[in-house]
């Protein structure tokens, strides 16, 4: 059962199946350049383990992003809660398979993610955790009409913390 969907894209709950093809993505070295390290399998089979969680605790969490035209599991997309400042947050955050990249797809799913996350949660602005020199995912943000907001230590790196506010309560 998709949760999003886009004109390329279904957004659904990732499954124990998922590993493979998510080994594709997060344990790549060049797409996980800015994180300490690309995931090994148990790494990527943690991270299915912990959004499965995110589901059941959160009602989200990051999901799968899957190419209507192929079916195939190509990236990830969702809406994280975060601690920043001792405030908690809720993280917009996509990867997307290096194949693929420079296609608007993390954007198209942003954006997707962005309108369900004002529709759905009662929050007043969403985020994004961003390296600085992570100008890709910057231009991301960007694109789904945020800014930056502050700089923070986070995890013990330096992030540009971008932020989306709530425009208007009647828009969604
Ligand atoms: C960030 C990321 C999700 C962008 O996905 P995408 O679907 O390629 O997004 P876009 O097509 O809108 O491209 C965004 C930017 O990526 C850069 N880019 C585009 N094609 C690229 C390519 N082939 N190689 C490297 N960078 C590329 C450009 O700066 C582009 O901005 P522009 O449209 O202003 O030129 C993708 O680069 C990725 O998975 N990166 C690694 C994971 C990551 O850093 N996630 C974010 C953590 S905060």
């Amino acid at each position: 059962m998709p949760i999003i969907e886009t004109k390329r894209l279904l957004l659904r709950e990732f499954t124990s199946e998922d590993v493979e093809a998510l080994a594709d993505i997060l344990s790549d070295p060049e797409t996980m350049r800015f994180y300490p390290s690309p995931l090994d399998q148990i790494g990527v089979v943690d991270w299915i383990e912990r959004n499965r969680l995110r589901y059941k605790k959160d009602g989200h969490g990051l999901w799968a992003m899957v190419l209507k035209l192929t079916d195939d599991l190509i990236g990830d997309c969702g809406l994280t809660a975060q601690v920043i400042d001792g405030n908690r947050e809720i993280e917009i955050g996509y990867h997307v398979r290096r194949d693929l990249w420079g296609q608007g797809l993390a954007p198209e799913a942003a954006l997707a993610c962005r309108d369900y996350g004002f529709r759905q949660l009662s929050v007043d602005r969403l985020i994004s955790l961003i390296r600085p020199e992570n100008l890709p995912s910057r231009r991301v943000a960007e694109k789904m009409g945020m800014s930056l907001w502050k700089q923070v230590m986070w995890r013990n790196l330096p992030h540009n913390v971008f932020a989306v506010f709530r425009p208007n309560p009647k828009m969604y």
